[in-house]
């Protein structure tokens, strides 16, 4: 998504914005820009650049702009192509103000008509410029600043968070958030505000989280925070540790490749850190021991990595639980009909707890009185606020725009959770809930020895090979299907490389018709023998087609390895828990797949993460 960055303070403002920026890259990276009011005449100053950071900084060779009030952003398109036109900060008609903005103003046709009506001439296709023109019109008919500013917000639907400079205010900053997150780090004589703490985790950890239809007006050394009528709000600040550092790449060449190495003490982390809650879980819940053991019914709900996370715990909480579960995509969620249920608990899974398709979801499901739970990596996010209780992984501040650590301290929390309900509810004794983590810390050893044990042939041999697939067919079975899911959109997300993934089942229902020589068939094995003698049935079904097989499977499977090209070997550990086993192999895999074809893996085309519009 879009990222928002501003500066008020007794220094200039352009290093931190830079800065801050940069670290949030990943939410967007189209265009980025710079806007600040001159110092010397109080002049807008600016400057846009197409694509990535760099080609911004670059422009300040050249014209090295500067001032103590100074914002910045970094694009996702939504309305209107990348362009330096379309690139943020967009300005009214004077240039007198200036805007950057994360979100979509849903009704900005109807205010651009009426503001080209009355002479408002716009340079861009975004949402964002009518915003600028707005406020110029409205600080021409109204006697107060702050009362031009509730008015502008009245005027906005959708989801946003933006910051305007205007010269009629030289020394304040304009705040204004509505769903889209929005935070103010408070300094020593310096206000800081980004899109997400970790822009200034080093600046300070004194943070306002702007409440939600709020707007603050921001001076180096006060904030006054208002709701929409224009009532004051008193700020809560609130302490947060961010490490910037531990957020830094460490001589890794990619983020997602730290990242994927991070997972085995991510995971341990989440594990021990559920474990070490005791009796304080019910409060993290927002639910009673009784409320927990009269859960009756289970909805997961999630996008992306997330949904992928949920669709793998359906089978933990049906299998250990025996609670009847239904995984939801969020963004589908809100336009099917809702059924009340009695006792029925809604998970959201959201590795930020921003997801806007999410986050709608959970206040949709709120307004029906039923019982929400965020499980989520960002203990500050919009999600844990609104929903009743929250569960958090500990994966530490993933970078990469595809997930790899969040999507496996997901496992292991919902892995863990289910057990815990288990526990609650009589199905399992103690002894087996203690079992349960056990089995989640060799998994996530196994996860790690298995790229170690990978990683070599995976580089030196395999990556380059596949790398010249033009598409691909993922398979699974059971809780080894939602991991093909996984493995596949991570192909497709790094690579560009076309994925397609099936139940197993299916394939002889069309897909069949797919299969050639040149189509590598990833399959994904499973550990029950049932599932197993099913999955070799499928095997031999795509081998008698010609086609060529990757085996992701256990050892001992030996009818399987036998009608493999390529073979993946796992020890053997829970059933439920192999896809968690397998996951850093094939994260692994597809990495290198990325990097054989020279793809900007950290930042992949077209992709953002936190995307915090519908
Ligand atoms: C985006 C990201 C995905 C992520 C999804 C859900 O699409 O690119 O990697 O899985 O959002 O994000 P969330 O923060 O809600 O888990």
């Amino acid at each position: 998504m879009c990222s928002v960055i501003g500066y008020v303070g007794k220094n200039m403002s352009r290093p931190f914005v830079m800065e801050g920026l940069s670290r949030l890259e990943y939410r967007g990276y189209d265009s980025a820009g710079f806007a600040c009011l001159s110092p010397q005449d109080n002049q807008m100053l600016y400057a846009k650049a197409i694509g990535r950071l760099e080609n911004l900084t670059e422009q300040f060779n050249q014209h090295p702009i500067d001032g103590f009030l100074g914002i910045g952003h970094t694009r996702w398109s939504t309305h209107g192509v990348p362009s330096a036109e379309n690139a943020h900060p967009q300005f009214d008609c004077q240039k007198t103000i200036s805007i950057v903005h994360n979100g979509i103003i849903e009704n900005h046709h109807e205010l651009r008509e009426q503001l080209q009506d009355v002479g408002h001439v716009f340079h861009s296709q975004t949402d964002t410029e009518t915003i600028a023109h707005l406020f110029e019109s409205l600080l021409i008919s109204h006697n107060t600043f702050k009362s031009a500013v509730i008015d502008l917000v009245n005027h906005l639907d959708g989801a946003y968070a933006f910051l305007a400079l205007a010269q009629q205010r030289s020394d304040t900053m304009v705040v204004v958030r509505r769903r889209s997150p929005l935070c103010i780090g408070i300094g020593d004589a310096e206000m800081f505000v980004a899109s997400d703490v970790l822009a200034f985790a080093d600046k300070t950890n004194k943070v306002i989280f702007l409440p939600d239809e709020s707007f603050a007006l921001v001076k180096k050394d006060i904030i006054e925070l208002y709701d929409f009528t224009g009532k004051p709000l008193v700020p809560q600040v609130q302490e947060v540790q961010v490490n910037w550092h531990n957020s830094q790449k460490q001589g890794f060449e990619h983020y997602m490749l730290k990242e994927i190495y991070e997972q085995k003490n991510a995971i341990y982390s989440t594990v021990k850190f559920l474990q070490a809650l005791d009796e304080t879980i019910f409060d993290h819940l927002g639910l009673s021991l009784e409320e927990l053991k009269n859960v009756e019914r289970i909805h997961l709900l999630g996008c992306g990595t997330s949904w992928h996370a949920g669709l793998i715990a359906k089978f933990f909480f049906e299998q250990i639980c025996l609670i009847p579960t239904t995984v939801h995509l969020a963004s589908e969620f809100r336009y099917n009909h809702f059924f009340a249920e009695p006792n029925a608990l809604y998970i959201l899974i959201s590795q930020s707890g921003e997801t806007a398709d999410t986050l709608e979801a959970l206040r949709l499901i709120n307004s029906m009185n039923a019982k929400t739970i965020a499980l989520t990596n960002v203990a500050s996010s919009t999600m844990v606020r609104e929903a009743e209780g929250f569960l958090l992984t500990q994966a530490g501040h993933e970078i990469a725009v595809a997930s790899t650590k969040a999507f496996s301290t997901q496992v292991a929390a919902l892995y863990w959770f289910a057990h815990f309900m288990a526990y609650a509810k009589h199905i399992i004794n103690h002894q087996q809930l203690i079992a349960a983590q056990d089995d989640l810390l060799i998994a996530a050893e196994l996860l790690e020895n298995s790229i170690e044990n990978y990683k070599t042939v995976i580089a030196q041999e395999l990556a380059p090979r596949y790398a010249c697939s033009k598409k691909a067919i993922f398979l699974g079975r059971h809780v080894s299907y939602p991991i093909a899911q996984e493995a596949a959109l991570k192909l497709k997300e790094i690579s560009y490389i076309f994925a397609q993934t099936y139940p197993a089942g299916e394939l002889k229902h069309g897909p069949l018709a797919l299969i050639d020589n040149e189509t590598p068939v990833f399959l994904f094995s499973h550990i029950d023998p049932l599932i197993y003698q099913k999955l070799v049935a499928n095997a031999q079904e795509v081998k008698a087609r010609g086609g060529h097989i990757i085996l992701f499977a256990f050892e001992g499977q030996r009818e399987l390895i036998a009608l493999a090209d390529t073979v993946f070997l796992f020890p053997k550990i829970k059933p439920l828990l192999g896809p968690l086993a397998m996951t850093g192999v094939i994260q692994f895999f597809v990495y290198h797949i990325a990097k054989e074809l020279d793809r900007p893996i950290d930042k992949p085309r077209n992709l953002a993460k936190s995307v915090t519009v519908e």
